[in-house]
């Protein structure tokens, strides 16, 4: 397979990266347009020199030739995890041993590093615990929630767009239970929930969309029709607020490779709502959870609180890094952080606006910010090509099949200039696409994407 069709548009795993080749020689940031400063690179400038959270970014490990919108799927490597996880390995590991277990609070770290991710996502402390994959602690969530639902419940709910890998999960933990599965679309939630629904696992923030689903309001009517709520934060922790014990969630899940920039397969978090902790009953009871792990006991006796989502050993180097990672949300609040993404993203859509030529692209992202996430995800024809050049000119984000670029602002980096010339590359790509296909066919074979509803970023910016 030769390297150009191995490297089919930067189509990798959620959190396994992108294929960030060698960037193209490209403009300076000043961004001429052909004649002088870009009105927009100007504005970006502005931006950026007023905006909140510019300190954040030079806590980052990122390089001025890239721009980096793929934080929606790998964050960034803070500055602060090779020395913490050096000192991890040298010191740590290779010269306290053992002992590091609880000299340098190994065994605690589950339970901390999750103390640390609460205020992230809205929770007070003791009710975030952090190991394991998100895949595993959706099924934690799942069965667990199923083991607290009423007698009588028949089925479980299933966010009928949702990632891959909770709707396999959550058919599996259904058919063992004897329950049924049924795909709704979140918005249907609240109609199609009954007396018989135990639960409904749901996607904050849709993968593919970056559409942000209504958590108040999903959680309210699913409570009462007496089901429990199970969301999916992979999208929204560390990018928006979620208030997780504010609207009563009942249990979430998430990943920290992606806006909480713990790095490549770090472990992922489980949140037990205070009330449901002591009911709780894990389809993993692992000696971890055990209330004396170290009693050895042939019989399970499972821990108190937050503990009870613990399973086996603590992947410690991973989980020490995502530790170190978060150190940079001290002293940044959640909304913040929201303001600083809508305002990227409607940024970006405006200068996709202007620059794109007109039918070739069309955001699938809505424009409302109360139904947006951090990330603009773009329909395009032939759109794993014009990722791959993207990148190849120096402009990371990724696609999803079959036609979905997917750009994704991090506001504790991504700079309003990154936003204006992504959106610029963007409309080079494009308008070189559109000179091709009207070479080829005078204008008509490949067929745009069918012309979008006004323009790309219509809408009122509400
Ligand atoms: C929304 C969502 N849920 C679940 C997963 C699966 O996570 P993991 O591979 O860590 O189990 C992902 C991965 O990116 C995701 O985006």
């Amino acid at each position: 397979m030769s390297e150009s069709s191995e490297n089919t548009g930067a189509q990798r795993p959620e959190g396994a990266g992108s294929p960030e080749r060698p960037a193209a020689p490209r403009q300076p940031a000043g961004a001429s347009g052909g004649s002088g400063l870009r009105k927009e690179a100007a504005r970006a400038a502005e931006l950026d020199a007023a905006g909140p959270l510019t300190a954040t970014r030079d806590r980052f490990v990122l390089d001025e030739d890239t721009v980096y919108l793929d934080g929606n799927s790998l964050g960034a490597l803070p500055r602060s995890v090779p020395g913490r996880i050096a000192d991890v390995i040298t010191r740590e590991w290779g010269e306290l041993r053992i002992r590091s277990w609880t000299e340098s609070g190994w065994w605690t770290a589950p339970e901390r590093v999750g103390d640390r991710i609460a205020p992230i996502v809205g929770a007070a402390p003791g009710r975030v615990v952090v190991g394991d994959s998100t895949s595993v602690n959706i099924f934690k969530a799942v069965v667990g929630g199923i083991r607290m639902a009423g007698k009588g419940c028949t089925e479980i709910l299933v966010d009928a767009t949702t990632f891959p890998t909770d709707g396999y999960i959550a058919r599996s933990a259904a058919r063992m239970a004897g329950l049924a599965v049924r795909p709704v679309e979140p918005a249907r939630i609240a109609d199609e929930v009954t007396e018989r629904t135990a639960l409904a696992l749901v996607n904050h923030v849709d993968y593919r969309t970056g559409e942000l689903n209504d958590l108040p309001g999903i959680t309210a009517a699913l409570h009462s029709a007496g089901a429990l709520a199970v969301w999916d934060l992979c999208h929204s922790a560390g990018a928006l607020p979620v208030g997780l014990d504010a609207h009563g969630v009942d249990l979430a899940v998430g990943c920290t490779y992606k806006y909480l920039n713990g790095g490549p397969g770090s472990p992922a978090y489980l949140y037990i709502r205070e009330s449901l902790q002591e009911r709780f009953e894990s389809p993993l009871p692992g000696w971890n959870s055990h209330a004396d792990p170290f009693g050895m006991d042939p019989g399970y006796t499972p821990a108190g609180g937050i503990l009870r989502g613990r399973v086996g050993t603590p992947d410690i180097l991973s989980l020490l890094a995502l530790e170190a990672a978060l150190e940079i949300w001290d002293g940044v609040s959640i909304e913040e952080v929201r303001t600083k993404s809508l305002a990227l993203t409607d940024f970006f859509l405006e200068c996709v606006n202007e620059y794109a030529p007109p039918g070739r692209v069309r955001s699938v992202t809505p424009y409302e910010h109360r139904r947006r996430g951090s990330q603009v995800s773009l329909e395009s024809v032939g759109a794993g090509e014009v990722m791959e050049e993207l990148i190849r000119r120096g402009v990371v984000g990724d696609f999803r099949r079959p036609d979905v670029l997917r750009f994704g602002f991090t506001p504790l980096y991504t700079t309003f200039a990154d936003a204006e010339r992504a959106a610029w590359v963007l409309g080079e790509v494009l308008r070189e696409q559109a000179d091709r296909d009207t070479a080829a066919d005078a204008g008509t074979a490949t067929a745009a994407v069918p012309p979008a509803e006004g323009p790309v970023a219509g809408g009122d910016g509400g």
